[in-house]
């Protein structure tokens, strides 16, 4: 019998991690260009956490997150995000008083139970980064700016990036109100989930699929056209700031993000190709979430890609192949295991990248499968090469053997440079 994985979470098997170490090499090089520092963190959290960041009636502590009773009683959740984590070290480690500024970033996985479909699944993984201590609008500048290096060493070239202002404890309640008035008055035209929001909350009715609503949507008032002097003026300069740098992000006015706790700028990247779920990522400001999760009255901005997401845009575009082993090493026969050993060790300490063949098999597959590995050079021992303590090489790319390029006891520079100079005398078409 076997037992297969669970819905929704998923394997990522070498050709696919590949893709996945290439992002994650990027993206730390580009943060560390922008001066930010990984931060580690537990992947489960007490529920508390996230039912007091990301809000009680969000559909993610509403129904997606993976709960359980520890045995000692207390709630715990695997975290269905990053950013509460974070800000939940930063509170504990007191990090504020070290530095006025933090600016952090972090890789793994987050669980959400919704129902999984391309792009959506259970277990995803994110990449994310949160700028914590600015309130300025170079603040949200500089993340979005990082946010647009990030895509373009990725290679995404045609992904969208969206943005709101969501207002802020002054201007928002007008703005709740207003909503409100509209979703009353449009009743009995809303879908069964937005009739409860409308009261519970009523943001959430602008971040309804069904299509009744997002018919309605058009009429309903913007956060932009209720936003206090100090959130518009805010929001201009981000906008001014970026398009100094020719970044000119679209407007879009009913983004509202399922999270609670954003304030002010708000951002979703839309990937295309991706069918339903086309967010690549998403983030913003979230100015009170340090105060309610115990902290001093912090402001912070961030976001979080998914890369799961970010993979299969790229797996649709020019992903280059990664490259084979240089060296194969074909031991021919059991007799040649030792030397084929030792020569794969040295070489490998000596920083090649070296894969060794059983040495049961006749030459033909052990050449075929030197090809298949994308091998740059065999090796090739046996008895005659044993004899007399010399190798065969065979250069895959110009499909030559060369007979005594080397001796047994080569380095690898020096075999390197032994390949590197062509001498008719030894070679012969393989
Ligand atoms: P989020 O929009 O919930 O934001 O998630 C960010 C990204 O994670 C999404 O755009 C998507 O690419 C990916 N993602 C989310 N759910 C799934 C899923 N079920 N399957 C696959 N991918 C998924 C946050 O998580 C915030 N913490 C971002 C942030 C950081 N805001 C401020 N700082």
């Amino acid at each position: 019998m076997k037992i297969p994985s669970i819905k929704g979470f998923h394997d990522v098997l070498p050709g696919e991690s590949r893709r996945w170490a290439g992002l994650e090499a990027r993206a730390r090089a580009v943060f560390e260009q922008y001066n930010f520092h990984e931060i580690r963190l537990p992947i489960v959290e007490r529920t508390e956490l996230f039912q007091r960041s990301i809000g009680e009636t969000t559909d993610i502590v509403e129904k997606e997150m993976y709960g359980f009773t520890d045995r000692d009683g207390s709630a715990l959740s695997l975290r269905p995000e990053g950013t509460a984590s974070v800000i939940r070290a930063y509170v504990e480690h007191a990090l504020h008083a070290q530095e006025p500024v933090s600016k952090l970033y972090y890789f793994g996985p987050m669980f959400r139970r919704e129902r999984p479909q391309k792009g959506r699944l259970r277990q995803f993984s994110q990449i994310g980064a949160e700028l914590i201590g600015r309130e300025d609008p170079a603040a949200d500048a500089e993340v979005l700016l990082l946010l647009h290096d990030l895509l373009a060493d990725f290679g995404i070239a045609d992904a969208e990036v969206q943005v709101n202002t969501l207002g802020d404890a002054t201007c928002r309640p007008a703005y709740r109100t207003a909503l409100i008035a509209w979703g009353r008055a449009h009743r009995s035209e809303l879908c069964e989930d937005c009739v409860r929001r409308l009261e519970q909350n009523p943001l959430r009715l602008l971040d309804c699929k069904q299509p009744g609503c997002t018919a309605l949507r058009p009429s309903a008032p913007r956060m932009v056209d209720h936003a206090c002097e100090p959130c518009r003026a805010h929001f201009e300069r981000v906008l001014a700031l970026l398009a100094g740098e020719g970044i000119e992000p679209r407007l879009q006015p009913y983004m509202v993000r399922g999270l609670d706790y954003y304030v002010r700028t708000a951002f979703e990247v839309i990937g295309r190709g991706l069918g339903a779920q086309s967010a690549l990522g998403g983030g913003g400001r979230y100015d009170g979430l340090v105060r309610d999760l115990g902290g001093p009255d912090i402001a912070g901005i961030g976001f979080a890609l998914g890369v799961e997401r970010l993979a299969m845009v790229l797996a649709t575009g020019s992903a280059a192949e990664p490259a084979g082993p240089e060296f194969v090493i074909a031991p021919l026969g059991a007799l040649a295991e030792p030397a084929a050993t030792a020569l794969a060790h040295r070489l490998r300490r000596a920083g090649a990248r070296v894969d060794l063949e059983p040495g049961g098999r006749s030459l033909k597959s052990q050449m075929r499968h030197a090809a298949k590995l994308g091998a740059r050079y065999v090796i090739i021992l046996g008895e005659d090469e044993l004899a007399s303590g010399t190798l065969t090489v065979r250069d895959m790319e110009a499909k030559l053997d060369r007979r005594q390029a080397a001796s047994l006891r080569a380095t690898a520079d020096e075999l390197r440079a032994a390949l590197a100079t062509p001498d008719p005398g030894l070679e012969r078409r393989a």
